[in-house]
């Protein structure tokens, strides 16, 4: 089978290589987990492969986001030059009122309409839990997003949808992803530390611990060989 680098120093060990082809992964974690940052190496993965890759980006502006990409030292310039799009909230909803609320219909139609003619290899989307916000029913809300990745496993290409944990209304149960990964921040014993753990992942065998990472000079480095308990 294929396997897709994830673009983050020790991750790809903790699953036989790299992500199984044309999956679909969630990433939840709390707020300042590094989920962004995960998404912007993982888009960073591919670009190094000659990918093409989309960041759609809901919650942050575009030059918020080209804030983040510099400060934390990655690489710019492939978003100007085409090789990878990002994407903002305002883009879709070009012409519309930019408060309002999106809904995974609306991504859906975005994504068919701009993938058509582009080979897109790589999407991330920060974070669907904005989306949520739309559905005024759980019932609703869970359809949408069953449809939604059903949508993106129907596409050639490799998913990343990123979650905030604190957002009870998207309860993972009734999300048909591939894959659930969980980034912590917690206190060790009187120590804070960023974490990460797998909880799921199909087609494939994972490491099942939770295991620290650091933030460095070229992002997130995971010690694989450290456990968390
Ligand atoms: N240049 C940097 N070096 C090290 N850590 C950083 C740097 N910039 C931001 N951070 C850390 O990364 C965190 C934000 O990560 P981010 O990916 O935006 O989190 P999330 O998307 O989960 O809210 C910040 O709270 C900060 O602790
Ligand atoms: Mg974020």
């Amino acid at each position: 089978m294929k396997r897709i680098n994830s673009g983050i120093k020790g991750m790809d060990k903790m699953m036989e290589g790299g992500f199984p082809e044309g999956t679909v992964n969630l990433l939840k974690g709390p707020a300042g987990s590094a989920k962004t940052l995960f998404g912007l190496q993982f888009i960073q993965g591919g670009i190094e492969n000659g990918e093409k890759c989309l960041f759609l980006s809901l919650e942050e502006s575009r030059e918020n986001v080209r804030r983040a990409v510099e400060s934390f030292s990655l690489d710019w310039t492939p978003y100007e030059s085409g090789q990878a799009y990002l994407i903002d909230y305002g883009e879709i909803r070009r012409g519309d009122f930019e408060d309002s609320l999106i809904s995974f219909t609306e991504i859906q139609t975005f994504l068919d309409n701009f993938m058509e003619g582009e080979n897109i290899q790589r999407l991330v989307i920060d974070s669907i839990s904005a989306v949520s916000l739309f559905y005024t029913s759980p019932e609703k809300l869970r359809r949408s997003l069953f449809e939604f990745s059903r949508f993106l496993k129907e596409k050639d290409l490799i998913s990343l949808l990123i979650s905030e944990s604190e957002n009870k209304r998207l309860n993972v149960e009734g999300f048909v992803a591939d894959s659930f990964i969980n980034m912590g921040y917690e206190d060790f014993e009187g120590e804070f530390r960023r974490s990460i753990k797998i909880t799921k992942m199909r087609f494939t065998r994972h490491d099942p611990y939770k295991h620290p990472f650091l933030i460095l000079n070229g992002g997130i480095e995971i010690s694989v060989e450290e456990v968390l308990r």
